[in-house]
């Protein structure tokens, strides 16, 4: 191990003095958002173990807590009852097992019997530095924050399977417990592996020649009579408007065909086109709603606030629905709540919400985060819709590697028809919804403290905004 993946690796446990400081550090920060979920210190990534019990939801997210780097990872606790105020629980799982001594990874959870049953990748790592990944199960008392593991269901790779073997999403139908894996052929090439009561059943099939070397966070659901596959694919070619950023995320929607597990569908579809959004998860909630969060961000990036001791953010909640065979997402509706003053002529935001009424389909363009040298940029043109973030202030960076090449530019264009969109702009992020949720655009912008300025045109749209 070099010196710099023993630090990466220290425990939190064993430094404490050093967490401390690096909160006060964080605290005086720039860029700490208002309302999105951020980590108090270090680096914030994949939304895990979401799920509800009638009541409360639980969430955590991967943390590593020392640096803002990927480093040992923990799961970091948070309830809500609203989806829009999360009250911090602190540490949910600490990697302390033999399984996860590098690291608590990604994976999903279930409200059962007052417990939650979490499925999650244990990060091993052996004294020659080896990874094995573990699949453990294992039950979570959101009272006393205790976790039971029971002995891992998957041991290593199965046969046919790298190291590369991650982030479980369970659920039930009726008794059996399913779960859906991640996974790296040892052709490196992608593969979903589907498991039945801790059994491996083989791969989902999705029927595409080529569909990256790996595939992270998958999860699975049902919405109306579609069946739904989100997930994480590494390696895909950009193409014309499609996959420009380092890693992709994204969906599959059709029919999955149990007999002989054949994914029908209609191509893979990115569900975010903005630059920052990857990991993705969802749960039901007791009303049957499906409620998808994902994580602002992108592995193997340089974010401007790495050097303040923080990286990181999760997304809005969003609901997700179908129209004419489309996946839909909409902000969950109690972000009504942050609104506190409504501006008619906005000239000035940084916590807030921009809504643009365009029935017309008619050309606009709007520069947000702006002072006299950087903006952000929404545009339309009638045909295209342009989000341009290429003068924002500080860019997130690409760790750059040969995977990497030509990925990471900073301007998107869809062909789409605009008559609505709504943007929720925090000091360090925008989430913007177009016609109702037909397509959403993510991004980390890095402003200076005094862009704070909105400028709008249009012969025929309306802009109004809400403060929050
Ligand atoms: C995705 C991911 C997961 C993994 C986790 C580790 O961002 O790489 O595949 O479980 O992050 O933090």
């Amino acid at each position: 191990m070099t010196p710099e993946q023993a630090h990466r690796y220290r425990r939190l446990e064993d430094h404490q003095e050093s967490y401390h400081r690096l909160c006060q550090q964080v605290e005086k920060a720039p860029w700490r958002q208002s309302y999105h979920i951020q980590p108090p210190a270090g680096l914030l990534n994949d939304p895990n173990g979401f799920c509800h019990d009638g009541l409360t939801y639980h969430l955590f997210y991967q943390w590593h807590p020392l640096d803002a780097v990927h480093g040992l990872k923990y799961w970091r606790y948070l309830q809500s009852n609203d989806l829009i105020h999360f009250q911090d629980q602190g540490i949910g799982i600490a990697p302390d097992s033999i399984y996860d001594n590098y690291g608590a990874y990604s994976g999903s959870a279930l409200y059962e019997n007052k417990h939650l049953l979490i499925a999650y990748t244990g990060n091993h790592r052996d004294t020659n530095y080896q990874r094995i990944p573990y699949q453990l199960l294992a039950e979570f008392d959101p009272e006393t924050k205790t976790l039971k593991r029971h002995s891992p269901f998957l041991n290593g790779a199965p046969k046919g399977y790298s190291e590369h073997v991650r982030d479980p999403k369970i659920w039930r139908e009726g008794k059996d417990l399913y779960a859906i894996i991640g996974a790296q052929r040892t052709n490196q090439t992608s593969a979903l592996l589907l498991f039945k009561n801790n059994e491996l059943q083989g791969e989902i099939e999705l029927g595409l020649q080529n569909f990256g070397y790996m595939l992270e966070c998958p999860d699975y659901f049902q919405i109306d009579d579609f069946d739904i596959i989100t997930c994480c694919p590494q390696g895909l070619e950009a193409s014309k408007e499609r996959f420009h950023n380092i890693y992709q995320a994204g969906y599959f929607i059709g029919k999955w065909i149990r007999e002989n597990n054949n994914f029908q569908h209609q191509g893979f579809q990115e569900i975010d086109y903005g630059f920052d959004f990857y990991a993705m998860q969802s749960c039901q909630n007791a009303q049957g709603e499906r409620l998808m969060i994902a994580w602002l961000g992108l592995p193997d990036t340089h974010y401007p606030s790495d050097q303040d001791g923080w990286q990181g953010c999760l997304s809005l909640v969003r609901k997700l629905s179908i129209k004419n065979g489309k996946l839909y997402q909409s902000p969950v509706e109690s972000i009504h709540k942050l609104r506190k003053h409504f501006l008619p002529q906005p000239k000035n935001l940084t916590q807030g919400e921009i809504l643009i009424e365009n029935p017309q389909n008619t050309p606009f363009c709007l520069h947000f985060f702006a002072n006299e040298k950087q903006h952000t940029r929404l545009e339309f043109d009638g045909n295209t819709l342009y989000f341009d973030r290429r003068q924002s202030g500080a860019l997130p960076e690409i760790i750059a590697n040969k995977k990497t090449a030509n990925k990471g530019d900073h301007l998107r264009q869809i062909n789409i028809d605009v008559k609505h969109a709504q943007l929720f702009l925090d000091n360090s992020s925008v989430e913007i919804f177009i016609n109702h949720g037909e397509i959403t655009l993510s991004a980390r912008l890095f402003p200076a403290q005094n862009a704070n300025a909105i400028h709008f045109q249009s012969q025929s749209a309306q802009i109004s905004a809400w403060q929050y």
